[in-house]
């Protein structure tokens, strides 16, 4: 069976990380969180106080940091390691959700990581999730889904996530974090958060995770035999 890129994209706590990953471990595929990896920068570059306006310190650090992802064997999850360190926890953590927009506007950020995603992904048979996956790092992606959820919505659901990890936060806190993050993402100049034009929309907002999984599934069952059929009668 001919092995494809999955590119799921959009607005942030939408559910594009569960369905992902659903749709990955359900096709013996990699699921790489491309999010985690802007967090990951965020969080090295806040601990080594290197402030995000100045470029060559950004960029040296770019050079130096070392982002990759380990297998939990216990959970399944593919955690983020920051220089060899596991750092799931501390990247999801609302002092880093404040600042990674802000991080990922930068030019060098994106390139290096568009980079390495576009390595990540080079032998196909991956689902990656994020804000451009579809329109910069992988436009030849063969499914491409765009996740969109009202925002009362997704702030329930990043509140719930919060607090399963023992951070309580204000509902308004977080609508205003994640509308901030809508406007900096859509309106950035380096690869906006956009839906691309051969992209399926897909609206969360009163739909639950399997029906979520089974839609991106049937996308991928319907490519699959679209190739297998040229691949017979050319
Ligand atoms: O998916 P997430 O909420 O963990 O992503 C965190 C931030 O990273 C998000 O606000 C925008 C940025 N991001 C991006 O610019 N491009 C991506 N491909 C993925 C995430």
């Amino acid at each position: 069976m001919k092995n494809i890129v999955i590119a799921i994209d959009g607005y942030s706590s939408c559910g594009k990380s569960t369905t992902a990953k659903a749709v990955a471990a359900e096709l013996g595929y990699a699921y790489i969180d491309t999010g985690a990896m802007y967090r990951g920068v965020t969080l090295y570059l806040l601990e080594h106080n290197i402030d995000f306006e100045d470029l060559p310190r950004v960029e040296e650090a770019l050079h130096q940091l070392h982002i990759t992802f380990k297998r939990n064997r216990r959970t399944g999850r593919n955690e983020l390691c920051l220089d060899g360190v596991i750092r799931e926890d501390d990247i999801r953590q609302m002092r880093i959700s404040n600042s990674v927009s802000e991080v990922s506007v930068i030019p060098a950020v994106r390139h290096a990581m568009v980079r390495q995603q576009q390595r990540m992904g080079r032998k196909r048979g991956v689902v990656m999730d994020g804000r451009d996956i579809g329109t910069t790092v992988f436009p030849d992606a063969e499914v491409k889904v765009f996740m969109t959820a009202d925002v009362h919505t997704r702030a329930v659901r990043r509140q719930m996530e919060l607090a399963v990890k023992g951070e309580n936060v204000p509902l308004d806190d977080i609508i205003h974090n994640l509308q901030k993050r809508d406007h900096i993402d859509s309106t950035r100049a380096e690869s906006p958060l956009r839906r691309a034009a051969d992209a399926v929309l897909l609206d969360t907002s009163h739909i639950t995770i399997d029906e979520q999984v089974d839609f991106v599934l049937e996308r991928v069952s319907s490519v699959l035999v679209d190739a297998l059929r040229v691949a017979e009668h050319g």
